[in-house]
């Protein structure tokens, strides 16, 4: 089992911060950036003026930059090295009134309840100590009839692409990311957490039981990524999590 306790977990993105995008785009081949496009896309008819939404573990703010397009945004992260590289992303795109930062741990949320209208969280949930903690935060601090929006890794169905995936990461992924970052333990960390995360039935069953409804699952590329909606009860937002 890989350890995800929370100082090791800070210690480890501090450590590769400095070189988390460019192993996020290199070893994704471009592709993470058009799953996050998605992901906005998909949010996109909930999103308004009236109430910002929260990227959760927010890391270098890919995600939060493509909601920028649609709403105020929330970027939140413990690490806070990578904050500093998303708040100079942000700077640098003259984003800052429309993307603010916040230093908070996800399992304890620095935020009253009620005051986002859509919830994401892209990479981050596997990375929690307690995954129904975490969800159970984000779906206190959405408003009634907000969306909560999880990427996360998952596992190819179809056979070729899952066995290509799994050479890929054993080593592809663990050795060029150990040689880029200089970190060995983190790029096999990786590998590992996605091996260990729930399935996409699993996830979504446990986004059900953490207050969720209209649940619906999107697998992205061939299924090597999933994004899962949610949507919190209450007056409902004016489109459904599936259109
Ligand atoms: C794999 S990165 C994902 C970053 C970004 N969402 C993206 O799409 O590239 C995971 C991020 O989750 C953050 N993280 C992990 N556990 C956390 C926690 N308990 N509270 C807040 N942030 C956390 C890490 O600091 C890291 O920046």
């Amino acid at each position: 089992m890989v350890s995800k306790e929370p100082r090791k977990i800070r210690s480890m993105f501090g450590a590769i911060a400095h070189r988390y995008d460019l192993l996020n785009h290199a070893l994704s081949m471009g592709i993470d950036l058009y799953w996050r496009w998605r992901v906005a896309r998909r949010l996109r008819p909930f999103l308004n003026q009236h109430a910002p939404a929260l990227d959760l573990c927010t890391g270098t703010a890919d995600l939060a930059l493509q909601l920028s397009r649609y709403s105020r945004v929330v970027g939140c992260d413990f690490t806070h090295a990578m904050l500093v590289l998303g708040r100079q992303k942000v700077r640098g795109k003259s984003l800052d009134s429309r993307i603010r930062f916040v230093e908070g741990d996800a399992l304890s949320l620095p935020f009253a309840d009620g005051i986002f209208s859509a919830v994401t969280i892209a990479f981050g949930l596997r990375n929690l100590a307690s995954y129904r903690q975490g969800l159970q935060e984000m779906h206190r601090v959405l408003r009634p009839g907000g969306v909560l929006a999880v990427l996360e890794f998952s596992q190819p169905r179809i056979p070729v692409l899952k066995q290509a995936y799994v050479l890929y990461c054993k080593h592809v992924v663990t050795r060029l990311g150990a040689w880029i970052s200089g970190d060995a333990v983190a790029y096999s960390y990786l590998p590992a957490s996605v091996n260990e995360f729930l399935t996409a039935q699993a996830l979504s069953r446990l986004i059900g039981e953490c207050g969720f409804g209209a649940l619906k699952s999107v697998p992205l590329t061939g299924g090597i990524a999933v994004l899962q909606l949610g949507r919190k009860e209450g007056k409902p937002a004016q489109a459904s999590p599936q259109c």
